[in-house]
């Protein structure tokens, strides 16, 4: 497409106060393959979490940008990420979604790999040439891989900037997102995994657009007035501030009605979670002072790290990723992400928010 083309899809006039997305950006399937490759191609994409694969030999498989791959706690207790993708006629290595192995056998003609992803087996090896070499048929790993805080990113361009650089300001929000856990943040087993009749982008867009609450979720906020939340901290809900975080991230956030396991508390809680709530607000002020902590417990954000991974730490914490298979169809992974040293009463209560609100089921329809 002619880059003249491209720039008539987009009207941003700030002097007029006009700004316009024509139609097209998403219902055009050759966009969809400019963003391949200038996007999910060339960006720092996200994979997973250091906390599932937290023992040697610990895997799993994720499709990341229509690639295969299978990200490995090594024997030797390193965390590698490599194509899920046989050496010998591409067929994928591992199957299974996630689990603990000493090696991978290709279903296909029993090629083995152990979890550094070397070629340690090949049936019938003495029928090669000499010229067979188990060295350079290991299994190949994307261009770079890197983890900030237990999120571990890999991209497909070898020339992509540095992870911290590329974060940007949403390096901050990361930080005060993984500060609120006292022993660090883990994944809680389980994904949430749908799909919309959509694209991608609506999803981006939506995850940074607090317009539609009021009215979309109206049904959630009945709700929080029925648990005793004061109508007043409903009423003045408003969409919140969105701030450009540079490279693409974006971070919208508000002080909201909703309570947060970390520490804001909610009639819902009970009164007998509100000392206990008001220790930890107490043991972060001292940590990272009162405006931190603050923001910490009191406030609630949806962060975007472009171009698809999407934080949303509002009365729980999701991690959600999704991905194109089409213009007009988009394939959505979410996990919640917790404090670890939370106890099973407060895991549960977390929980019990998905089923309410962030999970696919919640009550967010008016
Ligand atoms: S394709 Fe994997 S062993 Fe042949």
């Amino acid at each position: 497409m002619h880059p003249e083309a491209l720039a008539h899809l987009i009207v941003d006039n700030r002097a007029e106060g006009l700004f316009r997305v024509h139609r097209r950006v998403f219902t055009d399937s050759h966009l969809l393959e400019l963003e391949h490759e200038r996007i999910f191609a060339q960006c720092w994409l996200y994979v997973g979490h250091e906390s599932e694969v937290p023992q040697p030999g610990d895997f799993l498989t994720r499709c990341v940008a229509g690639r295969p791959l299978l990200v490995v706690r090594g024997t030797d207790g390193v965390l590698r990420v490599f194509c899920n993708t046989c050496t010998h006629r591409g067929a994928q290595v591992c199957r299974e979604p996630r689990g603990n192995a000493r090696s991978f056998q290709c279903f296909y003609h029993a090629w083995t790999f152990n979890t550094q992803g070397e070629l340690i087996g090949v049936p019938g090896e003495d029928a090669y040439s000499p010229a067979f070499d188990r060295r350079q048929l290991a299994l190949a790993s994307p261009a770079r891989t890197d983890v900030y805080r237990g999120f571990i990113f890999v991209s497909f361009n070898p020339e992509v900037m540095d992870l911290v650089d590329y974060l940007a300001g949403a390096r901050d929000y990361l930080d005060l997102i993984c500060d609120q856990a006292e022993a660090g943040m883990e994944i809680v087993p389980g994904t949430q995994a749908y799909s919309m009749r959509a694209n991608w982008k609506l999803l981006v867009e939506n995850s940074i657009d607090g317009y539609h609450a009021r009215s979309t979720h109206r049904r959630y906020f009945d709700y929080l007035l029925r648990t005793g939340v004061d109508p007043r901290l409903v009423q003045r809900r408003r969409g919140g501030i969105s701030k450009n975080l540079g490279n693409g991230h974006a971070v919208i956030q508000s002080e909201p009605p909703w309570g947060r396991p970390i520490a804001r508390w909610t009639p819902a809680f009970g009164e007998a979670k509100r000392a206990a709530l008001e220790a930890v607000r107490r043991r972060l002020e001292a940590r990272f002072g009162a405006e931190r902590a603050y923001l910490m417990t009191q406030t609630s954000r949806n962060l975007l790290i472009f171009p698809n991974l999407i934080i949303n730490d509002i009365m729980a914490i999701t991690v959600r990723t999704f991905y194109p298979t089409a213009v007009d169809y988009t394939v959505i992974n979410a996990w919640a992400l917790a404090p670890r040293e939370e106890s099973p009463e407060d895991r549960a209560l977390r929980l019990s928010n998905f089923p309410h609100f962030p999970g696919p089921r919640g009550l967010c329809h008016s």
